[in-house]
């Protein structure tokens, strides 16, 4: 596969996948816009558009899961054609960024987390590569999702950067687009969940399944259905998204170095 990309001339092993509220790396659409990277993939009758980003601390590739201006729900998504046409340009790492609710009680709002395992609550969404006729190698071992040397690099810059940042935890994915009932929250409590959200299953499966690395910074804007009196507000949640994804931004920027660091041929 191409670790170059002809239209952009950008090369990097680097993608991000930026979640709700991320639409673009450096916030500014029309710069990130003309190096727009548009990949045809097998999964969709559409192309993917993916941002090739030159930031100062290196090159990446930059993908918003759900399109630009949050267009398509978390259970819409096409994560398979994401997931190849990333693979495609030749990304051998990616930083999944995503909106979750806190549940462990020291997963507050404001907090980023590495999470370090993951349940997977969803139902019919096109979750693996494999179809038809398969090899024994369909069975990906998934013991671990999440990448610990990129969470190491993530975690170290964290701390160089000055951010609040917790590594480690349980992250679940639920089927949305509604947010949980309490009832549900105090289950999912119960399985070990410390986050919840919509967006990691199944990207972290698939991009097992092509032999990407893949790590996910998730940001807690707002506490599970149930764990606080009031009831969960969209206008909360936003606020604490804007404030989030400029801390993941600046995250980001700090660990670039470290990421390209591990994945060099
Ligand atoms: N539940 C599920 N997904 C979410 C939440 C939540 O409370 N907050 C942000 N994404």
């Amino acid at each position: 596969m191409s670790a170059s990309s002809p239209e952009s001339g950008l090369r990097s092993p680097i993608a991000v996948i930026g979640g709700s509220g991320f639409y673009s790396f450096d916030g500014n659409e029309t710069s990130d816009s003309a190096s727009l990277v548009s990949v045809s993939t097998p999964y969709s009758s559409a192309a993917e558009l993916v941002l090739a980003c030159a930031t100062p601390a290196g090159d990446i590739w930059f993908l918003p899961r759900h399109g630009t201006g949050h267009s398509v729900a978390p259970h819409e998504i096409n994560y398979r054609s994401k997931l190849w046409a990333l693979h495609k340009l030749g990304a051998r790492a990616v930083v999944a960024v995503n909106a979750v609710g806190g549940i462990s009680s020291r997963m507050t709002t404001g907090t980023l987390v590495l999470p370090d395992q993951l349940i997977d609550y969803t139902w019919g969404r096109a979750h693996t590569f494999v179809e038809g006729n398969h090899s024994f190698a369909a069975h990906v071992d998934f013991t671990f999702p999440y990448d610990a040397q990129m969470c190491e690099v993530m975690e170290s810059a964290g701390k160089q950067a000055g951010l609040h940042l917790v590594r480690g935890g349980v992250y679940a994915c639920t089927q949305g687009p509604r947010l949980e009932t309490a009832a549900e929250i105090r289950k999912l409590a119960a399985d070990g969940c410390d986050i919840v959200g919509m967006t990691g299953m199944p990207e972290a499966a698939l991009a097992r399944e092509l032999g990407l690395r893949y790590c996910s910074v998730a940001v807690v804007v707002n506490r599970a259905a149930g764990l606080q009196s009031e009831e969960i507000s969209l206008a909360g949640i936003s606020r604490e998204l804007a404030e989030g994804i400029n801390r993941v931004r600046r995250l980001l920027l700090q660990a670039l170095p470290g990421l390209l660091d591990i994945t060099a041929p």
